[in-house]
């Protein structure tokens, strides 16, 4: 079996789920469940015995490192961090203590689990630690996309925090050997996304009837994957993967957030037209930009490509289709996590 962390917010929900519609080998799913982590996301596999979910922090270096004797898993992926750049900012302290110490603890008892494994276990044992591509810094619009030997420039907590973290992975496998893998990934889109992340806050905010809030001049440019290519990737990895190596994830989909948007404003005009016959596009609102926003993030996914045989199965425009559909479908997922907490975030951020 394999042990993933933070399997219950929008990345892990969705490697879980497609691992399982894939294969049969169980998954223990570790997730501390904060406001990000949702089990609705996993309510599919409520009876289904091959998921074993633990409600645990990955600090917890007593109870992962009994789980990892008790179920002796061939893998561990780390998905489990705090992932939002603009809380980040708002509140760095839960960034260091979960992506830095967190990362740490769950290192030492990897660490120790695997010291005991019997020789061919040991061999064959994987750590997979799921990263970004922001600790690579921002690119100028003439510069070419990050390869994996670009240098580490994190510039929101966030991503010093993830960078951190990536640094960690890469001593343990240095220093004692611990086998591991690490993936740095553009920004991922599709369905479960927490919508506090643009694309499912543009969504649902203009479903709503509420400003669609564009930071600066919404010129600056993220590079999209969709979230299932991503579990596709990280699957090959998991499989293929040279150990000690990184590789970097994305789809070759670079689109400034104006654009972005303007694309899931025709296609709610498309799907759901406005009751007034207006478009969703006059909601659109420019808000103070983010503190230190990196300008263009791009990902030169072809090491991927050409040593593991590894491509995206979506382009943008099949991806946000599926992604604006699902959303339009799923309005009970929704109504769950937008109420409570969630509520509290955006009046904080936005007001
Ligand atoms: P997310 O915020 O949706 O989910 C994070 C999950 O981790 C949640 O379920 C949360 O409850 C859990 N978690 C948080 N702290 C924990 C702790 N201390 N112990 C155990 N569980 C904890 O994040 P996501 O977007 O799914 O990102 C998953 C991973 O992928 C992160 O490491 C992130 O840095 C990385 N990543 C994300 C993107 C993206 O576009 N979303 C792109 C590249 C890489
Ligand atoms: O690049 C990978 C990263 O992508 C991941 O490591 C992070 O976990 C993930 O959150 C994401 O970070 P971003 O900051 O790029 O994603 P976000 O959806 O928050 O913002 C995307 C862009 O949209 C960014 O340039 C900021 C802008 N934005 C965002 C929000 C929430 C707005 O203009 N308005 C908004 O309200």
């Amino acid at each position: 079996m394999i042990l993933v962390t933070g399997g219950a917010g929008f990345i892990g929900g969705n490697f879980v789920l497609d691992w399982l519609a894939q294969s049969d080998e169980p998954v223990i799913n570790v997730d501390k469940l904060t406001y990000a982590g949702n089990l609705d996301t996993l309510a599919s596999l409520k009876d289904d015995a091959r998921h074993i979910f633990v409600r645990a922090d990955i600090g917890d270096k007593a109870l992962i490192s009994e789980l990892l004797a008790k179920y002796q898993p061939r893998a561990v992926i780390n998905f489990a961090a705090e992932s939002h750049v603009d809380r980040s900012i708002s509140g760095p302290g839960e960034f260091i203590q979960t992506n830095v110490v967190g990362t740490f603890n769950l290192l030492e008892s990897v660490r120790g689990y695997w010291s005991d494994l019997a020789a061919e276990a040991k061999a064959a044992f994987r750590f997979l630690h799921v990263s970004t591509d922001e600790v690579y810094g921002s690119l100028a619009s003439d510069d070419p996309a990050f390869t994996e030997t670009k240098t580490y420039e994190p510039n929101s907590p966030y991503s010093a925090s993830k960078a951190a973290s990536d640094h960690l992975v890469r001593a343990w496998h240095h220093t004692y050997g611990l086998p591991v893998l690490t993936t740095n990934c553009s920004n991922n889109y599709g369905p479960y996304h927490f919508p506090e992340k643009l694309i499912p806050l543009v969504i649902l905010n203009a479903l709503a009837g509420k400003a669609l809030p564009i930071y600066g001049d919404g010129q600056q440019i993220r590079d999209w994957l969709y979230v299932k290519d991503h579990c596709s990737a990280i699957r090959r990895v998991l499989e293929a993967g040279v150990v000690g190596e990184t590789y970097n994830v994305g789809g070759w989909n670079e689109k400034p957030n104006l654009d972005v948007v303007h694309t899931i404003c025709q296609m709610l005009d498309d799907r759901q037209p406005r009751s007034d016959g207006k478009a969703y596009a006059e909601q659109i609102t420019y808000v103070t930009d983010r503190p230190g926003h990196d300008k263009r993030y791009a990902i030169d996914a072809g090491k991927l490509e050409r040593e593991l045989g590894w491509k995206p199965a979506e382009t943008f425009e099949t991806g946000i289709a599926k992604t604006v559909d699902w959303y339009l479908t799923h309005q009970d997922w929704v109504q769950n996590v937008t109420s409570g907490a969630y509520q509290n975030w955006i009046e904080q951020q936005y007001s």
